[in-house]
């Protein structure tokens, strides 16, 4: 029995449940009797179900349909029914919906106004992208992009600003300072005992030892980062995971650090907080982040979570390879590294040894070459039929150096070694890239699927290496954007 104990809408909880998998979802609609979030596509891909988190580091809007209780343990969370005052009064992105007509049919606009309120709280602007991971049917974009803009500059409301100051030491003793009301438990309990959450087959630990001497005794067990993948393993294929471990409150997984000409990055690090420290860095690589599934989905996902599942179609992999990444293993204590290319083996078969975890990465902080070019159908919240990263040094006029790295080419995340040999000592121009796009056959030999076919994909990958070409030399390269 797993207990977890958490804020929700200002008033502390602790739930007991045998089921480590539970969503958040779930019981907010089934036990709480919260039914404003909705369920949509249950896999993180329509926003109905978002929520606001906050923790230490800030509060974030997330998918509630693949978040898991144990994710939650000493967090805040506020879903649709927290968002207006204790009087009833609307929050101010309620008011400018309605003033905006920016909601028809309703269905997602539970979800919408969740993402605005954190956007809003966070002052952050930017609506196009943090709203681009709530989908909407009826109404359109415009109007409820008026009612974000609408809202900028009024204060946040002082109920929403509580749940920031609680700590989870109050909230289990059951009187958590800045909090609303008296502990309750869901799901049954005794809702005075203190949390638990290290069962033997539920395991949270707060630090890198702890986990690798668990996992080390556990080999078997599933790890949880931020189950943007796992969750979908539940809630689609209904799968029953067995012994699991939370990752998420593992501190010492989510550095991102400084060392002479390099960056490490630890496993547990989100893509939207990688996202973040790539913008001064690599802005390419950050520019492609944004494209990474949603705000919901970077808020929640980690990088070691898009490593560590060797899908062909991540969009980590080939910029960190493009990049010369370097990967950081761990099996108990002892650690292993390798350069990043190296570990994925084969479709879904990564060199990673039972009880192994992945630790973190390291890559060069400059990388001034860099170019990251996501294709695929949609221009936001889409999967890559294609991913081209290209890292290429010229030095009077010839090819110094090349690294190039592709996604949805191969079975695994792939170097383009022959494109790279067709480069390197020829000088860099147009017949060199002739020469170079007759390479990609030898590398790569794709699938056709649902996202492209495999002559698409061949072709398209040799048009970016062009599109490169005229992108380093400062042609402009970027397809127009529709904003609404
Ligand atoms: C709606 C939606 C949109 C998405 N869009 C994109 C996209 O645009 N681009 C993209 O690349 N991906 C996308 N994804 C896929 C997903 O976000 C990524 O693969 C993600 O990075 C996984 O990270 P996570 O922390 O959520 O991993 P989890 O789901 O927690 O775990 C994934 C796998 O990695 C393992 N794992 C996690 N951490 C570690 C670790 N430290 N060591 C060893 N094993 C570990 C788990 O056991 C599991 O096998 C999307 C997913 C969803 C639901
Ligand atoms: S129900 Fe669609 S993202 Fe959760
Ligand atoms: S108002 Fe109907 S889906 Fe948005």
């Amino acid at each position: 029995m797993t207990q977890v104990t958490f804020l929700l809408n200002g008033a502390p909880v602790a739930v007991y449940s045998a089921n480590p998998t539970h969503t958040l979802l779930d019981y907010l609609r089934d036990t709480a009797g919260l039914k404003g979030t909705k369920e949509g596509c249950n896999e993180g891909d329509c926003g109905a179900c978002s929520v606001m988190v906050t923790d230490a580091q800030g509060s974030r809007a997330l998918n509630a349909c693949i978040l898991f209780l144990p994710q939650l343990h000493g967090k805040a969370v506020r879903t649709v029914e927290g968002l207006t005052g204790p009087d009833g009064q609307a929050h101010p992105v309620q008011t400018a919906m309605i003033a905006h007509h920016g909601s028809q049919c309703g269905f997602c606009t539970p979800g919408f106004v969740m993402s605005m309120a954190t956007a809003h709280l966070n002052g952050d602007r930017d609506h196009d992208t943090t709203l681009a991971g709530n989908l909407c049917r009826c109404t359109g974009y415009a109007p409820i992009i008026r009612a974000a803009q609408a809202v900028e500059d009024q204060p946040v409301p002082a109920w929403l600003q509580k749940d920031a100051s609680f700590i989870l030491g109050q909230i289990s003793s059951g009187d958590p300072k800045g909090a609303d009301g008296p502990l309750g438990a869901g799901g049954g309990g005794e809702a005075s005992s203190p949390p638990v959450l290290g069962t033997d087959s539920v395991f949270r630990p707060d630090n890198s030892d702890a986990l690798a001497d668990w996992y080390l005794a556990n080999p078997e067990a599933t790890l949880i980062a931020g189950a943007t993948d796992v969750g979908l393993w539940v809630t689609k294929q209904m799968r029953t995971l067995g012994k699991v471990a939370f990752l998420n409150g593992v501190q010492d997984l989510q550095h991102i650090e400084f060392q002479g000409p390099l960056v490490h990055i630890g496993a547990g690090v989100t893509v939207e907080s990688l996202r973040k420290a790539m913008l001064p860095l690599h802005p390419s690589f950050a520019a492609m982040l944004q494209r990474y599934g949603s705000t919901q989905v970077r808020n929640a996902a980690t990088i070691g979570g898009n490593i560590a599942n060797g899908s062909p179609i991540g969009d980590g992999p080939p910029a960190l390879i493009a990049l010369g990444a370097t990967l950081h293993l761990r099996r108990g204590d002892e650690m292993r590294t390798m350069p990043l290319e190296a570990f994925f083996l084969d479709y879904r078969k990564q060199d990673r040894r039972a009880g192994e975890f992945v630790a973190g990465i390291s890559l060069p902080a400059q990388a001034p070459a860099l170019r990251c070019y996501k294709i695929s159908k949609r221009f936001d919240q889409d999967i890559s039929a294609l991913c081209g990263c290209f890292n290429v040094t010229v030095h009077d006029g010839h090819v110094a150096a090349a690294r190039i790295a592709f996604g949805g080419m191969a079975g695994i995340p792939k170097r383009a070694a022959h494109v790279e040999a067709a480069l390197i000592g020829q000088p860099w121009d147009m017949a060199t890239l002739a020469a170079a796009r007759a390479a990609f056959a030898q590398d790569f030999r794709p699938l056709s699927d649902m996202r492209a076919s495999a002559d698409y994909r061949l072709l398209t990958a040799q048009n970016l290496l062009t599109r490169y070409f005229h992108d380093l030399a400062g042609q402009p390269v970027l397809v127009q954007q529709v904003r609404a």
